[in-house]
């Protein structure tokens, strides 16, 4: 495991194991509470069975999110009257939306919201098994800016940085508001020091997390700082550094962030631009703010200006009151735009959302699920057409690891964010190589290695 930091446990140190739902705001979250946590003696363990503490970093955004953490809970519960002293800590949006109604379970002594991380070791030092701790209070100024998140990933290539913290859209279905609070953006002096010293540490890729990454905006005394300028300042760090970001909303993409994207050869070509639905109807009643017509612009602008850019989105099936019309007008658009690649869901009531106070959730079950699978089986289509036309293109991939189904065979990801795989030679994780698909999956390109076996490993073999 690799580590920006060195891990500075000893012998006597506390172990403490953590499991991350959610999305990828939350497994840096999980490695921003690792940096807390090891400043407080902790080191990680991946052994539930012999930590001290086990964590859950949660998520909320559907029902079937929680109720898997509630599953896991059982478990904890085991090693907690298999292992007295064992304590459980319930964090992230799970705790934000429920609170004490974590600790009514009996199995946990800890609940921390995701503005409360830096108070995890006030609340270890105060639990006892008669008085558990909790913290979710809701911060406008919280972003976590100056703290280095201690990496868990396992390739030692690409890192996520946190941007931005919370939301202001009121999507009518989401949850995200109110377990995440306000929008608050990160001083981009910390996110630049952050992606040089990660560069400097071998990693080759950083992904800007946000939850609407467009709406960033910096006001310093030195002026202001709006995503395009960030993702120009990102992409300077090094040619060789290569520059994510996520998530773009449709109401917001600038025509200066894909100029931008276009203006830097290190900025991937991929915008996940979620969608939610085909029909204005549905919008309208998700309060997304913009139209079908407005979205298919923004695609045909991405596309004027990058034809080479991947696209991929989410998309919601049975929201409220979504009429076969409705359904249709979704397949319809995903026939228009043809998206590299979805997320595709169920709708699924979130308690005190305004959808869940203002509209009954009123297409069966049964529906939903028809129309989910027909979204899928056409996006499935969709993702193997958009594969086959790569086949005889050479893309420039970054080595991420060894495949897991096979030992001899490399994986790693274009520009475009698609899965490679490849036999190796003599390269590693972290290295750049040039590489022609020869067939595909839906679900990866299937590829060999044009950029030539690496001079130093021929060397090293004729000596
Ligand atoms: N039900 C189903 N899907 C949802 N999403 C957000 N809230 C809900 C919900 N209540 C989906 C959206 C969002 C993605 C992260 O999760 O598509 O873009
Ligand atoms: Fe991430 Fe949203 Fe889930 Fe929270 S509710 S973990 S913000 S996906």
């Amino acid at each position: 495991m690799k580590n920006i930091r060195p891990l500075t446990g000893n012998a006597d140190s506390k172990k403490v194991y953590i499991e991350t739902y959610g999305c990828q705001m939350n497994v840096n979250d999980s490695e921003v509470i690792l940096s807390i946590l090891q400043d407080d003696g902790y080191v990680l363990t991946d052994n539930m069975g012999e930590a001290d503490l086990i964590l859950a970093n949660t998520c909320s955004i559907r029902d079937n999110a929680e109720q898997r953490v509630w599953g896991r809970i059982e478990q904890f519960r085991l090693q907690k009257n298999r292992r007295p002293g064992v304590l459980v800590g319930i964090v992230g949006c799970m705790a934000e939306r429920l609170k004490d109604g974590l600790l009514d379970s009996g199995a946990v002594d800890i609940v921390a919201g995701p503005d409360s991380y830096r108070s995890l070791p006030e609340l270890l030092a105060a639990v006892t098994p008669d008085s558990p701790q909790m913290n979710v209070t809701l911060s406008h100024e919280e972003t976590y800016g100056d703290i280095t998140p201690v990496r868990m990933d396992r390739n030692g290539v690409s890192a996520y940085i946190s941007i931005m913290r919370g939301c202001n859209n009121v999507c009518s279905y989401c949850i995200v508001p109110y377990t995440r609070g306000v929008e608050r953006s990160r001083d981009p002096q910390t996110i630049l020091r952050e992606a040089e010293e990660l560069f400097a540490n071998g990693y080759r890729e950083v992904s800007l997390l946000g939850q609407n990454v467009d709406s960033y905006l910096w006001k310093g005394p030195e002026g202001q700082t709006d995503f395009a300028t960030l993702l120009a300042m990102v992409a300077q760090v090094s040619p060789e550094l290569r520059v994510r970001f996520s998530t773009s909303h449709p109401k917001d993409i600038s025509d200066e962030v894909i100029y931008t994207m276009a203006g830097y050869d290190n900025i991937c070509r991929h915008i996940h631009l979620p969608v939610q639905s085909g029909s204005n109807a549905m919008l309208e009643k998700m309060r997304r703010k913009y139209t079908r017509e407005w979205y298919l612009e923004r695609v045909e602008k991405i596309r004027s200006v990058m034809p080479d850019c991947a696209l991929t989105t989410d998309i919601i099936a049975g929201f409220c009151g979504e009429t076969r019309q409705d359904h249709l007008d979704t397949l319809s658009l995903m026939e228009e735009v043809r998206f590299d690649y979805a997320f595709m869901f169920q709708y699924s009531e979130r308690p005190g959302t305004l959808a869940a106070r203002k509209y009954p959730d009123d297409v069966p079950p049964e529906v939903k699920t028809a129309r989910l699978n027909e979204i899928i089986a056409l996006q499935n289509r969709h993702s193997l057409e958009s594969n086959e036309k790569d086949v005889g293109k050479t893309f420039r991939v970054l080595v991420e690891g060894v495949s897991k189904r096979n030992p001899g065979e490399l994986y790693g990801r274009t520009s475009g964010n698609k899965v490679c795989v490849f036999p190796a030679q003599g390269h590693k994780a972290g290295d750049f190589v040039e590489v022609k698909v020869l067939s595909c999956t839906s679900a990866t390109l299937i590829s060999e290695c044009v950029s030539g076996q690496k001079i130093v490993d021929l060397w090293q073999q004729e000596q």
